[in-house]
């Protein structure tokens, strides 16, 4: 039977997950809420809030769609899944995205860390502190080793996180963060916690609360310069495979991690359908969690499903009928490489509203552009309308091949200021 969906989101996230769910035999009609001027290729844009539940269910009835695809954290968090669940006539409803009891584990960095604490899962050290506490936060703050890392508790667009080496400064934005708001409600609690020194890599689980797959992994190039510089994005570029994440690595994190994870979840009654995106530092060949994030990561999605072969649609849906016990994951061994292009400005002010020309790719080739912030003007000519405005990427034999056709992708993209790191992946070459 084919299977009508909405994706929710417009992102290159987003693309990169319709794009594939495009390919699947069993899409029906394949929406995108709202989208961006790339998924008009393979999906329908449509216009809807999204924080507005009751819009998107009265658009569910209408279009008879049977799977709900969420790919940002917020309307999980906002309990989106909740709000269908409630209703007797979306039981058959195929929601991809935990309800807001599982999202806490991105919404709440306390909660994270003392739902892994309570399940042996491997961490930085920490302790949670409020306003109340404050003198005792500057204690604490006084009894680690700098660099000192403060978490504001909820969610905060990615920004939340000071990494500070100096004590008197770290004093001075706990307090910040805990009595003048620094990161809105998100920081009336903080998380002060253990530098781990190691390397970052992103790694991706779906599960259905009982069995998981593990998806490809990736590795994720945050910072907006060459050589790792300047402020952080939301993403520059993603790489996958990634070549320092072996065998024996990932036998560990699914041993330590993966595992105890999905068991913590089903001990605590918290039932879960949908992604867990782990944010892993491996210190010295050993694997902690820096964070849980309760959706795919943008740009590793990008990446990632270029290296899926299973269909998509089919592997959403066992994980809705608890059924992912059954799925072999089928990977394809090339490596894909993705470099985002960004505005001009980004990651602090980007500009918006330049004229984008783009080159006509080969349908069956094995390059790809995925749109994030753009749309179409009155004229139907592609703008950008966001920092991060799209990216290119391909499959290689390796990290070089798969770079240099990207590279060569983005070459033949004309918009004036267009901005990109030009290292993606070369820190991983041999
Ligand atoms: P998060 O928003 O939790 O992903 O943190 C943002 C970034 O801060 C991470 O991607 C890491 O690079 C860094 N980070 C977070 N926690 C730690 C930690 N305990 N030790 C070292 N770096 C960290
Ligand atoms: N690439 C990191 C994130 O999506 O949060």
């Amino acid at each position: 039977m084919k299977q009508n969906v909405l994706v929710l989101g417009g992102g290159g996230r987003e693309s990169a997950l319709a794009w594939k769910l495009a390919q699947s035999e069993r899409i029906g009609a394949l929406y995108v809420a709202p989208g961006n001027a790339g998924t008009q290729a393979y999906a329908e844009n449509v216009n809807l809030p999204l924080q507005n539940f009751a819009a998107i269910k009265d658009f569910i009835i209408e279009h008879e769609v049977g799977m709900l695809v969420v790919g940002p954290e917020q309307p999980l968090v906002d309990g989106i899944r909740d709000y269908f669940a409630a209703d007797a006539g979306f039981r058959d409803l195929c929601i991809v995205g935990p309800g807001r009891q599982g999202a806490t584990l991105e919404g709440s960095k306390d909660f994270a860390k003392d739902f892994m604490q309570r399940h042996h899962i491997p961490t930085a050290a920490y302790r949670s502190f409020t306003e109340a506490t404050l003198a005792d936060g500057k204690a604490f703050l006084a009894g680690l080793k700098p660099p000192y890392v403060l978490k504001a508790d909820g969610l905060a667009s990615g920004k939340g996180v000071l990494i500070l080496n100096d004590l008197k400064e770290a004093e001075a934005a706990l307090e910040e963060m805990l009595c003048h708001a620094k990161f809105g409600k998100a920081s009336a609690k903080v998380v002060i916690e253990e530098y781990l020194s190691g390397i970052e890599v992103s790694v991706f689980v779906l599960t259905d609360g009982q069995d998981y797959v593990i998806l490809p992994e990736a590795k994720d190039y945050k910072r907006i310069g060459d050589g790792d510089q300047g402020p952080n994005t939301g993403g520059m570029g993603s790489v996958s495979p990634v070549p320092f994440f072996t065998d024996a690595l990932r036998e560990k994190v699914e041993r330590r991690i993966v595992r105890p994870t999905i068991d913590g979840l089903r001990r605590d009654a918290i039932p879960y359908t949908g992604f867990i995106f782990l944010g892993l530092m491996v210190c010295e060949g050993e694997p902690y969690v820096i964070e849980y994030n309760v959706r795919m990561g943008d740009p590793e999605t990008q990446s990632v499903m270029m290296r899926i072969d299973n269909d998509l649609v089919e592997l959403l849906e066992a994980a809705c009928t608890h059924r992912l016990g059954d799925v072999k994951m089928q990977t394809n061994p090339l490596t894909a490489v993705q470099v985002v292009m960004a505005a001009p400005g980004y990651p602090d002010r980007p500009q918006t509203g330049a004229a984008i020309r783009l080159p006509d790719l080969p349908a069956q080739g094995d390059g790809v552009i995925f749109h994030a912030g753009t749309k179409r003007d009155m004229q139907g000519t592609v703008v950008s309308a966001g920092g991060r405005i799209l990216s290119a990427g391909a499959l290689g034999t390796d990290i070089e091949a798969a770079r240099r056709k990207a590279y060569a992708i983005l070459d033949r993209i004309e918009m004036d200021g267009k901005y990109s790191r030009k290292d993606i992946g070369l820190d991983l070459c041999k």
